[in-house]
């Protein structure tokens, strides 16, 4: 009897040894990113405070979510595209001694009306320079063809020349997760960066599976994380019967998900496989909740109030921002100069726009 028991312990002790060091292995072999749950946890406030409408309190970081894990934030640049409804910023971190880029979702009335229509969403441009890659002209030119891109790529470069060649963490949520992915690919393929990984929360899927391909060769370190049963990261429809036709996502997703043993309930993190699609993952459950697509680590991923796209800020901000002739905003700071500080905002008027 002690004796079987004790032959029982020894295979499972080798059991456990056997499968840890093949699946240290198997990551190595495959590249799969390392997941660094701090790191995400941190990068979800960044996608989280790029909804706040107040752009005085954003760029001075004294917003409510601009506090805590990201404080000390110095804000480079705050582009707010109103044709478009879009905001993003680039500004350092000085705890991840890294720059960081972040986009907002979209901002429509309705969320249910945005999810709606991502089921029709067709695969209809060809990605620049990848044969065979192809993506959604919306989410495309969200990031491409608005005042977005040419501010974030100027901030970056002034970043770079006064903090040098430090990494980039490009993140966003939902509609923002599309325009960080498009980001961090053109920052690779088009301005050479080096040091640049992706962290998207809830995002769509944005291209087929040859886009995916190319994407996860160029920035091997995305995590795409995915929580619960978020109806968006199901959207636009993936069909596996239809292969060349279908959207693709790309790797590497990391699931969040309660395990429920009776009245124990725990959250899990799951680390997915290299494919894009793990069926074992965020596609195991049915994508039925918007609860899960606005709420990621316990952090509110959303606007206070679900408002038309326009301005508030104090007119203090005024004179370090520019408009174009279409309306839209940017405002910047040399990195060199001091953090601006939202008492010499407000001497300088509190009306808001
Ligand atoms: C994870 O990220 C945090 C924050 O950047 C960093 O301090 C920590 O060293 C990282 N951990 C690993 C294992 O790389
Ligand atoms: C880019 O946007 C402008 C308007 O903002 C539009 O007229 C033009 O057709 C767009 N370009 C492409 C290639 O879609």
């Amino acid at each position: 009897m002690e004796r079987s028991r004790w032959l029982i312990l020894v295979i499972f002790t080798c059991l456990f040894v056997f499968s840890e060091g093949r699946e240290f292995k198997v990551k190595h072999t495959h590249h799969t990113p390392v997941y660094n749950h701090t790191l995400t946890t941190i990068l979800v406030h960044y996608a989280s405070a790029v909804y706040v409408s107040d752009l005085t309190e954003l760029f001075s970081w004294t917003c409510e979510r601009c506090d805590g894990v990201t404080e000390g934030f110095q804000m480079i640049e705050l582009v707010v595209d109103i044709q478009n409804c879009l905001q993003a910023f680039v500004g350092v971190a000085e705890d991840l001694n890294s720059i960081v880029i972040a986009f907002r979702g979209t901002q429509e009335n309705s969320i249910q009306n945005w999810i709606e229509d991502l089921f029709w969403k067709q695969l209809d441009i060809d990605y620049p320079g990848m044969p065979d890659a192809m993506v959604h002209h919306g989410f495309y030119h969200a990031y491409h063809n608005t005042s977005i891109r040419p501010a974030i790529l100027n901030a970056v470069k002034r970043a770079q020349d006064y903090y040098g060649d430090i990494n980039i963490y490009v993140t966003g949520h939902s509609m923002g997760g599309a325009m960080a992915a498009f980001c961090g690919l053109d920052l690779i393929v088009n301005c050479k960066a080096q040091k640049v990984q992706v962290t998207t929360f809830g995002q769509p899927r944005i291209g087929n599976a040859v886009f995916a391909t190319y994407y996860s060769k160029f920035l091997p370190n995305t995590i795409r994380v995915t929580n619960g049963h978020d109806i968006v990261p199901h959207l636009p429809p993936y069909y596996y019967y239809f292969p060349q036709k279908t959207y693709h996502h790309y790797p590497t997703e990391v699931w969040l998900h309660n395990v429920g043993l009776e009245s124990l309930i725990y959250p899990v993190e799951k680390v997915c496989d290299s494919s894009g699609e793990d069926p074992t993952c965020s596609r195991s459950v049915s994508g039925n909740s918007v609860i899960d697509h606005v709420n990621y680590f316990g952090v509110d991923l959303k606007g206070s109030a679900w408002r038309s796209c326009r301005i508030v800020m104090d007119h203090g901000l005024v004179d370090y921002g520019r408009t174009d002739a279409e309306g839209n905003f940017v405002v910047s700071r040399e990195p060199a100069t001091p953090v601006i500080k939202l008492n010499t905002l407000s001497a300088a008027g509190d009306n808001h726009v």
